[in-house]
Parts: structure tokens; sequence; C-alpha cells
């Protein structure tokens, strides 16, 4: 198998916010994930000090809370003030206890700690514009005011300068709770939106766009909110998760073109909404949810309901997920004039590249690697690859290059491609070089490594091969 890339046009600079990912009250993700007072690393406040060390090198940009469908009954005044006052909770969402230990004022002192931008949701399913506002109010509040007045008594004086807000989560999705109709679901967030825009003209909203590309609702719901939301809105949301539940690879390793499609028809659906309006304003796409996740499903254990830290979607990730996600992210990377955040979903326990043990060890799985070097090495510019590759049919769709590419020039003046072989043989890749590189290294996923593979290059080109079936990061220094 051989294949060529050329490297073409600019795309866009690539938002840092890209490189986010999402924490929800679910499952073990909060409590005995990032928050486990009792284990032997826990600081001062609780938060494991093994799960900071293995977030820090993914270098997030903005971490997504605190759901996901949990936002839709969540009540944000349960989880503020003295702990031992807050109230337990039946939660409805994934059918846990929620003991409220963690709360706004937890977790915005966690990304303090740790450096990262929180992205905070507001809810709609059983909330009103009015808690959104009391919320905002609450975090970024700088008069002297009641909900701010009690951020201050809680102990922290200065407001948090929160800027992403979410205006709900999925919610034309049955599961949600208190779904919404297009129409109801648009109206409540054009009346949140503005509330919030009064209260605070410097925050950035993002509405919910389709649970999933399999949405009845796909497009139409996204017309209805964008003909009600446009002006108030800076960003619409999708998201996306892929199985390979029929153990078919070949259409597994295809899903990503599904979310390209995604993507352009959806952006299409805001330059069309942009172009009625004759607005200046222009919405982008925030992809908040993106993962693989079938693994615990397909098993089909499950623990009982009720319980503290409920155990559920506790993903084992194999060797296969991380091209998956891996030829996500280039997707993500290709489509950088348009997705200005996106969020892995989830981060740590559940659907996530790090796992804990409670009271014990903390581990990072296969996805987690390439999100780290993408993140680590895909911080510039996004180029345009043009691949000349062979393509297959498969059960979901025609002609799927065997390889797949995205291209970044950093800062440094360095090049990144992240490549996913999705054929079962070896390729050969070319690389035409209009420019002199001095120094070239590629290494392919093996596990949760990297593993080195050799190349050779001159001053006009790279070669170099990929094994079968795998992701490998190219790296190019001046
Ligand atoms: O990330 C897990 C769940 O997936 C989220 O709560 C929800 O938004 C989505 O359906």
């Amino acid at each position: 198998m051989k294949a060529t890339i050329r490297l073409g046009k600019e795309i866009s600079a690539i938002d840092p916010r890209l490189y986010s990912s999402f924490l929800e009250h679910m499952g073990r993700a909060i409590y005995t994930g990032i928050y486990e007072p009792e284990h032997p690393t826990a600081d001062e406040d609780g938060f494991r000090q093994d799960v900071m060390e293995l977030i820090r090198p993914l270098r997030l940009s903005h971490i997504r809370y605190p759901g996901g469908n949990f936002l839709s009954g969540y009540r944000w005044k349960d989880g503020i003030g003295p702990k031992s006052e807050r109230p337990v909770r039946p939660e409805l969402a994934w059918f846990a206890i929620e003991p409220n230990q963690v709360g706004t004022d937890e977790f915005l002192r966690w990304c303090e700690k740790m450096d990262i931008q929180p992205m905070l949701g507001v809810n709609l399913g059983t909330g009103t514009p009015q808690d959104a506002a009391d919320l905002l109010e609450y975090v970024n509040g700088t008069l002297p005011t009641d909900y701010a007045e009690l951020r201050r008594k809680n102990g922290h004086e200065a407001p948090y300068n929160v800027r992403l807000w979410c205006l709900g989560n999925e919610m034309d999705g049955p599961w949600q709770i208190c779904a919404k109709t297009a129409e109801e679901y648009a109206r409540l967030a054009c009346e949140t939106a503005k509330m919030m825009k009064w209260m605070d003209p410097s925050v950035e909203l993002v509405a919910c766009g389709s649970s999933f590309r399999d949405m009845p609702t796909f497009k139409s719901w996204e017309q209805t909110v964008l003909r009600h939301c446009y002006e108030h809105i800076d960003y619409l949301s999708l998201h996306q998760y892929y199985t390979n539940n029929d153990d078919d690879i070949p259409s597994f390793l295809a899903r990503s073109l599904e979310m390209e499609d995604s993507i352009r028809e959806i952006a299409g659906l805001c330059d069309e909404e942009q172009q009625r309006r004759g607005s200046e304003h222009r919405v982008f796409l925030s992809f908040d949810e993106w993962n693989v996740w079938y693994h615990f499903q397909k098993a089909g254990v499950f623990p009982p309901k009720w319980i503290y830290a409920r155990p559920i979607e506790e993903e084992q990730y194999d060797d296969v997920d991380p091209l998956v996600t891996g030829s996500m992210m280039n997707t993500l990377l290709r489509n950088a004039d348009r997705v200005k955040i996106a969020c892995l979903a989830q981060l740590v326990n559940v659907i996530a590249p790090i796992m804990t043990e409670p009271g014990g060890r903390a581990w990072v799985q296969t996805i987690y690697r390439p999100f780290l070097c993408a993140s680590r090495y895909g911080r510039g510019v996004s180029l345009q690859p043009e691949v000349e590759t062979e393509h297959y049919d498969c059960a979901i769709r025609k002609k799927v290059p065997y390889l797949d590419c995205a291209a970044v020039r950093c800062e440094d003046g360095s090049l990144s491609l992240f490549l996913v072989n999705r054929s079962e043989e070896r390729m050969q890749v070319r690389l035409p070089l209009e420019q002199r590189f001095g120094e070239a290294a590629l290494q392919t996923l093996r596990g949760t490594d990297l593993e080195d593979q050799p190349l050779s290059l001159d001053d006009t080109e790279a070669r170099f091969s990929l094994p079968p079936r795998s992701w490998s990061l190219l790296r190019l220094l001046p």
C-alpha cells in the first residue's frame, strides 16, 4: 500500500480550546475520580493529586462541567456553602446518590489549581432563565448583590470570570430530564441568553445542537435554534460517540468521515442563517462531546442503582479505539476554521482516557496518548493535507481513504503530521517538502506508549512507512 501527502493551503489558526475535555457528575468521574478526600494522594481540598498529575500533560484549555445529562436536573444551590449542610439527592440522569460534596466552588478551585478554564453549563431541563442568571451572578458578579455576596461569604472574594457557558445539554434527547421540542428549547435558550448577556456581556454562549447525527431532529433542530437564538449565541454544539458493536473494524474506522459531514452540514446551516439575516455576527461550532463509547454497554454488566459513585460507563479501550479517536481529532483539526471548541468526553473513569481505583492507583488508557500528542504538537496553523491513497468500501460508506491525516505548522516553525493507517497492510508514504527541515522523527502508538520508527529525510522529501492499522506522529523540526 502506498500514499503521498502534499501539504496544501492554510485552513485556520487552531483555537487552543480544541484541546478541552469534560467532567460530569456521572459514575466515578468526580467522586473517587478527581475527588477522594480519603485517598493517600488527596490534597487539602480532597483532590487526588495522582489524577492531577496524569491530567496536566494533556494541557487542557477548558473543562465542561457539571454535565451532560446530569445538568438537566442539577440545582446549583445544592452544591455551595458548608459541605455538612448540603442536601443528598437522588440523581435522575444516572440513577445514583448525589452527595453534593463537589459543587461550583470546588470545581472552580480545582480548575484554578490545574490552570484549566471552566466551561460551565446552566440547567435548561428543570432550571429556569432566572436560575441561570443567578448562577452567573454567583460566579462572575461584581456588584454588592445577593448571589455575588453569597460567593464572597463562601470564601471567594473575587469574581471567577468564567467566560464560556453552555445553555443546557442535549435537550432534544428523550433520555434528558425535561427534554424539549426545538421550539420550546429555542425560546428558552434565547431568553436565558439575553438575561445572561445583560448580566455579563463578556460571556460566550453555546446553544445545544441535536444530540447526535442519527437523531430524527438532526438539522431541523439546529435550524430552529439558529432562527430564534442566532444573535444571542456564539457557538452551536455537536456531540458524537462511535461504537463498534458489530465488530466491523473497517466501518468503525470510517466513522470520522461522518463527523466531517456533520461539521460541514451544521456549519452550512449557520452560514445560511447568517445570510438570511444579513448579519455581521458569525456562529461557530463547539464539538463539546466526542469519543468512542460502547464497550461497557456491550459487556452488559450494570452496577446497582442508587449508590454513591455508581461505577458506570467505565470503558476499557482497546488498540483500535485510538485510531478512531485519532481520526476524530484529525477531523477537528482539519475543520479548525469552524470548530473552535472541542471536548474529549470524558476525562476520568467515565468514557475516559484516565482511570482510577478508589483508594488505589490511577492509570491511562490507549486513547490518552494520541490526544496528548495532538495537544502538545498540534498548536499553530492547520494545513490542508492533500492525500493520494487507495480507498475501500465498507458497510457504512464507499470510498474511504486508507490514510487519514491532519497537518499542523506549529508556532516554533516545526511541522506535525497526525496519521492513521486504516489498512491492514503496511503503508509506504512519501511527503514532498517545499521547505528544508533539519530533523525528523516518526513515532507509532503501541498500547499506551510511543515506539520510534525509521524514516528518511532529504531536502525535498520525507519517506516512511506506517504499520498496519496504526496511529502515528511525524515531527519535522527546522
Ligand atoms: O458523556 C456522557 C453523556 O453522553 C452525557 O451526559 C450526555 O450529554 C451524552 O449523552
